[in-house]
């Protein structure tokens, strides 16, 4: 099975990611994860990717799907199947990715389009705290660490992302509005779009999502 998660910043894809790959045993392929892991290497990638991820702005859609189709081509992924959280962004970025797949013999089965409003996410990304080791996400009120700034996995001390700042969460929104909402439009019209409510406890919102997926 492959999946797309959509959503906007801080709906909880990272979160029900990791949930629904364990679930249903896929591989999980982050745009945003892959990105801040090239800026880390300081690749030549995640040197040009750095200034619009800091701003708010969207990376260039051939650079995304570029780095995007070098690992959903993986045997191991294919093999196993993937759930794309944060890619597809834009409309060309999923008519490039429709083109790629259907020459591969591959297709997206369902997207799962997590509705959260802007007042919600504004609360969740403003309390997020992140593994930058192992990449698990906690939130300060909603989901703490069991030991305040420490990994439950791993200990690593937790770190915040630099793009959670409010003014570049209200740019983040405002390029979410503008150019991934209409991606909803996009899959509906082919006819694997499964919308669910983003709001409620993790638990919950798991289950809404496991259900549409098993439909
Ligand atoms: P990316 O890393 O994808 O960021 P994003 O889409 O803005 O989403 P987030 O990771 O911030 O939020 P999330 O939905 O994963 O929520 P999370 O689970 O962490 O992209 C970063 C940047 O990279 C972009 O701005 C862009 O520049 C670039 N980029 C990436 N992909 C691109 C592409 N395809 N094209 C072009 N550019 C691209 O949860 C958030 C918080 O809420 C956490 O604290 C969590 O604990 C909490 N939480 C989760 N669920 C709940 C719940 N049910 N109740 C209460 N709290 C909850
Ligand atoms: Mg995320």
């Amino acid at each position: 099975m492959n999946l797309v998660l959509l959503g906007p910043p801080g709906a909880g894809k990272g979160t029900q990611a990791a949930r629904i790959c364990e679930a249903f045993v896929l591989v999980h392929l982050s745009s945003g994860d892959i990105l801040r892991a090239e800026r880390k290497a300081r690749t030549e990638l995640g040197r040009k990717a750095q200034g619009y991820m800091d701003s708010g702005g969207l990376v260039p859609d051939d650079l995304i799907i570029a780095m995007m189709m070098d690992h959903i081509s993986r045997p191991q992924v294919v093999e196993r199947g993937f759930l794309l959280d944060g890619f597809p962004r834009t409309v060309v970025q999923a008519q490039g990715l429709d083109e790629r797949l259907s020459t591969r013999r591959l297709r997206i089965d369902a997207v799962v389009n997590m509705e959260v409003d802007d007042a919600e996410v504004t609360r969740r990304l403003t309390g997020r705290w992140s593994c930058p080791k192992d990449g698990r996400i906690y939130h300060e009120v909603f989901s703490p660490p069991k030991k305040k700034g420490l990994c439950d996995d791993c200990g690593e001390t937790l770190t915040r992302r630099k793009d959670d700042e409010p003014g570049v969460v209200r740019e983040r929104l405002r390029t979410y509005h503008e150019l991934s909402q209409p991606l909803a439009a996009y899959y509906e019209k082919r006819g694997v779009l499964r919308t669910v409510d983003g709001g409620g406890t993790t638990d919950e919102v798991f289950n809404r999502i496991k259900n549409v997926c098993q439909a």
